[in-house]
């Protein structure tokens, strides 16, 4: 996806304007505190960009999925809170509702430096219905439109999309633009090889990106528990490991596949098992070999280390999903493992998706990669080429 005929945040007029951005502000949460302020930070320099220009900022952003109606739970005030700290200047105001008496106001009398932050769009199911009038309320706070939300391009909803159809002044964040760049690198001509790790629990629900990457990827590395499914459609014993039972032929099918197009994709040769997720004791099994009653939570050290030697010699890397259950500690070391072997090649390094980009962050290894993806899902459609909605409304 490229930004011809976008508009980019710096082309468009700022000063005195009011200007609504939509951000992606949807942070994890634990009793009421965010854990990760990164796609908060990630916004800031659009936000400060406005700020610095003159402009009235009116932000929006998702939190959740409250279901349409409000919730305490998922209320933005912690992001209202960590955003003022975080401001170089100004103050934030948190609206009661994102629509209603009250919000219009806030929104009308805002001054320049004062950064108006709306209550959770989702409280309100105008935003995923992508309600018409529930977009033009949202397009009369502005009377320029930013979309900076690269987490949520990959979603039709009235504040990405609807809301275009109000505001003729509006176009791309300055941090939409980096991801766009940075993952739309690996759409086009690559350097060989290009090595991408696959992770997560269902092979199912990484059909498509899987489908995509053969037809770009040199070799694709599975990790996992979509690494059991694979495993086991072709005759392996797996025990209590999750297993997709029903996407055995499927699973068949895209190893046939991978085979005709020359792409060498690979399953874990040693699994990590254990009896279950809080089992303290684990033993290494071939990965075609796990015993009844026992379950695989990680790639094993022979895989670790033949994951490690593709890596090394890669010259391109996408990487999306955990190799293991690593937030538990006796399960971890694989998916460190990838981390490490990615960050410490000289290849172009791409990852996305929530795991293991927390997986990056929790080993410190940030600065090994040459982007880390706000989005998860959203990089997983961009990668895959298809269309962002988010994207698309604003050219
Ligand atoms: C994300 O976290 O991937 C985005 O904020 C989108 O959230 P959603 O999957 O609830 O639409």
């Amino acid at each position: 996806m490229n930004l011809q005929g976008i508009p980019s945040i710096s082309d468009l007029p700022m000063t005195g304007q009011r200007v609504l951005m939509r951000v992606d502000f949807n942070v994890p949460l634990q009793d009421g505190e965010i854990t990760d302020d990164t796609r908060i930070r990630a916004a800031l320099p659009s936000i400060n960009h406005v700020i610095e220009e003159g402009g009235r900022l009116v932000l929006m952003s998702h939190l959740g999925r409250p279901k349409g109606k409000p919730n305490p739970v998922f209320s933005l005030e912690p992001v209202a809170r960590r955003l003022a700290e975080l401001l170089d200047v100004g103050e934030v105001t948190l609206t009661d509702s994102c629509v209603g008496d009250g919000a219009k106001r806030v929104v009308f009398e805002s001054r320049e430096s004062q950064v108006v932050l709306l209550e959770n769009l989702r409280f309100h199911s105008g935003e995923t219905e992508n309600d018409d009038k529930f977009a033009q309320t949202l397009a009369s706070y502005g009377e320029v439109y930013i979309n900076d939300a690269f987490g949520t391009a990959h979603r039709a909803h009235a504040s990405t999309v609807g809301v275009t159809k109000y505001i003729r002044k509006k176009g791309a964040g300055l941090l939409l633009k980096k991801e766009l760049t940075a993952l739309g690198g690996l759409l086009g001509e690559v350097e060989r090889p290009y090595v991408a790790v696959l992770g997560g629990a269902k092979v199912s629900d990484k059909l498509d990106i899987i489908e995509s990457l053969l037809q770009k990827v040199d070799v694709l590395l599975i990790g996992g528990a979509m690494a059991n499914t694979l495993a086991a459609a072709v005759g392996g014993t797996y025990g209590n490991s999750l297993v997709e039972l029903d996407k055995f032929p499927l699973a068949r099918d895209l190893l046939a596949r991978a085979e005709q197009r020359n792409v060498k994709l690979i399953i874990p040769d040693d699994v990590v098992v254990a009896a279950g997720l809080d089992a303290t004791e684990s033993t290494v099994v071939d990965a075609s070999a796990v015993p009844d009653g026992q379950m695989a939570l990680d790639i094993g050290p022979k895989t670790r280390e033949k994951y490690k030697e593709f890596l090394s010699r890669a010259k391109t890397v996408f990487w999306n999903g955990p190799m293991g259950v690593f937030e538990k500690e006796p399960f971890a070391e694989g998916t460190f493992a990838v981390a490490r072997a990615i960050a410490g090649s000289t290849a172009f390094s791409v990852t996305g998706g929530g795991d293991s980009v927390a997986a990056v962050r929790k080993s410190g290894l940030e600065r090994g990669f040459d982007h880390i993806s706000t989005g998860g899902g959203a990089s997983l459609k961009l990668i895959e080429g298809k269309p962002l909605p988010g994207i698309a409304a604003l050219s």
